[in-house]
């Protein structure tokens, strides 16, 4: 993605301009040319621009990915976030490759995120692991690298995944980093996971000062403190799991061997599994896109619940990286792009806020021995 010559913190092209000119009504879920001219964008500290909306891509197969990419792309998604642990980015790669060759795409029209994963948190491990993400993405660089998670694993080569873990030096990891904008390998490098103190000691250091920071962020768990300090520092928040994550359950019981409750009254992937008994220890999930209220802001917009939680965060200056397969949904995320929610819906979402870290991506029920870890960010 290019950069911008004025580099102020300001989205571009309002939503409003582009959907005056693209919109083009349809029936059920909405029918339209969209296009990515649509696109809104966040001018990071480096003066570079990232879409606002991105397509997550967590998927559990590789044929999942490669027609969600090719969907996306087709419908305008120019901002796609992988990441080296996701096992997608080879899918991803292919299809850039055809977009690119056919001239469908220039590579500075998309923006394109991967992570440093956790058994990649030595220094020694960052130039090897993202030269493998950019051969895995068939890109000669990337628009920004994250550091995925402030906790680690020893680090052997890219190819071997040990799950002991190793303390990590957060200032040593980010001054590898940095050498990788000095070698081109990445325009940008950020953060994923981080808390408050963790992210003061990385700015301290910092030559090439992190321009995003990942983390879990939707309607129930509204990070006002995270947020407060990366709006102070200049720092553009994306958000993960903007819908709430609803088919987190299926992921997690096809990582672990686990069965999967359906324990978040989502119309959800992860619906169709038989419901063991009840455990006290299992995930719930917030139902967002079945809240009273996120449902009465939708009927009063005519959009979706899914629109009215993806709107919420964009109209907070976040980014959104929602995942799909379905091209329907895909289509009607995109199109949270093209509304605007005013104060009085603002102000009642904003109370959705639970206020007590309700987490729903929980590491330590992948990799429970992170507990331990001192840098455990949780
Ligand atoms: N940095 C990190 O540590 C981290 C952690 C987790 C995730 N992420 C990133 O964030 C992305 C998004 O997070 P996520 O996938 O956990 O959660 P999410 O985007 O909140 O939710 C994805 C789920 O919602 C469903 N969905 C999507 N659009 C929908 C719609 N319009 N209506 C109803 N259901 C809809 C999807 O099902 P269908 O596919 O069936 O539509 C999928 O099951 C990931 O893919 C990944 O790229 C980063």
């Amino acid at each position: 993605m290019e950069k911008d010559s004025n580099s102020s913190s300001t989205n571009g092209k309002s939503a409003k301009e582009s959907t005056e000119t693209k919109k083009s009504p349809g029936k059920g879920c909405p029918e339209m040319e969209t296009n990515k001219d649509m696109n809104t964008f966040i001018t990071l500290d480096s003066g570079f621009k990232i879409p606002t909306i991105g397509l997550g891509t967590v998927f559990t197969a590789d044929e999942d990915a490669e027609a969600a990419v090719e969907a996306a792309l087709t419908i305008g998604y120019r901002h796609i976030d992988t990441a080296f642990m996701y096992q997608s980015e080879k899918a991803i790669g292919k299809v850039l490759k055809r977009w690119l060759d056919a001239g469908k795409i220039t590579r500075d029209e998309i923006f394109v995120t991967s992570k440093l994963p956790f058994h990649g948190g030595q220094p020694e491990a960052v130039e090897p692991f993202l030269k493998r993400s950019l051969e895995n993405l068939q890109l000669d660089y990337l628009d920004l690298y994250l550091i995925h998670f402030p906790v680690s694993f020893r680090y052997q080569d890219v190819d071997s995944f040990c799950t002991d873990t190793v303390p990590t030096d957060h200032i040593a990891l980010w001054k590898a980093m940095e050498e990788q904008v000095k070698a081109g390998r990445t325009k940008n490098i950020g953060l994923s996971n981080f808390n408050t103190r963790q992210l003061d000691n990385v700015m301290a250091v910092a030559v090439i000062k992190p321009v995003v920071l990942q983390v879990e962020m939707h309607v129930n768990f509204q990070q006002r403190t995270l947020h407060e300090y990366c709006k102070n520092n200049n720092i553009v928040l994306v958000a993960y799991a903007p819908l709430g994550s609803p088919g987190l359950l299926k992921i997690q019981s096809e990582a672990t061997g686990t069965p999967a409750p359906d324990s978040s009254g989502e119309d959800s992937s992860s619906g169709d599994s038989p419901v063991p008994p009840e455990d006290p220890n299992a995930v719930k999930l917030p139902a967002l896109m079945k809240d009273g209220i996120v449902l009465k802001v939708a009927q009063k917009h005519k959009k979706t619940p899914a629109q009215i939680l993806l709107r919420y965060l964009i109209e907070k200056h976040v980014c959104v990286i929602p995942k799909s397969s379905n091209p329907e949904r895909l289509k009607e995320n995109f199109l949270a792009l093209t509304f605007n929610l005013d104060i009085n819906d603002m102000a009642a979402l904003s109370l959705l806020d639970d206020g007590t870290n309700p987490r729903i991506l929980n590491l330590l029920n992948f990799f429970p021995q992170f507990e331990e870890h001192p840098e455990y960010p949780f």
